[in-house]
């Protein structure tokens, strides 16, 4: 059955130039890329974002962070969308990405680590709605 995820391209992946590589990845492993769009988060919608992270020690750094430069929010979809997602991106911290992800090629650390994609299909369905409106869904 298809299943829908979302995903980032971070700033520090814009910043370097990655934007393509990135999305060509993406496509390359099949999913289609329902909607996307470029915009930039204050350090407020970047905490409501991460909400979920709000008591971790890094919560202020990775909030700043987020709002330091433009973003691409995409909603995926295909079969097994958000798991097979985190497969594609790798490990959150890229000295320990395997091999041919995203993250091993892309990423510069944990924190600038190139693209997001959601753990769980509650956290997707939050993270779709917090960044798009049921009309840019179709
Ligand atoms: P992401 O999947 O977007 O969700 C939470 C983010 O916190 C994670 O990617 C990392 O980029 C970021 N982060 C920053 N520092 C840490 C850390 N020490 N441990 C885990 N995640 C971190």
């Amino acid at each position: 059955m298809l299943q829908r995820t979302f995903s980032i391209v971070k700033p520090d992946a814009v910043r370097n130039g990655h934007t393509a590589s990135i999305l060509a990845e993406i496509e390359k492993a099949g999913f289609k890329i329902v909607s996307i769009k470029r915009m930039s988060l204050t350090e407020e919608q970047a905490q409501g974002f991460y909400a979920v992270h709000a008591a971790r020690p890094f919560f202020g750094a990775l909030t700043q962070f987020m709002a330091s430069g433009a973003i691409f929010p995409m909603v995926l979809e295909k079969e097994n969308a958000i798991a097979d997602l985190r497969k594609l991106m790798g490990a959150t911290n890229p000295a320990n990405a395997e091999e041919g992800t995203i993250r091993k090629k892309f990423a510069e650390s944990i924190e600038a680590n190139a693209i997001h994609g959601s753990d769980a299909e509650d956290t997707a369905a939050f993270e779709i709605g917090y960044f798009f409106a049921g009309y840019e869904l179709k």
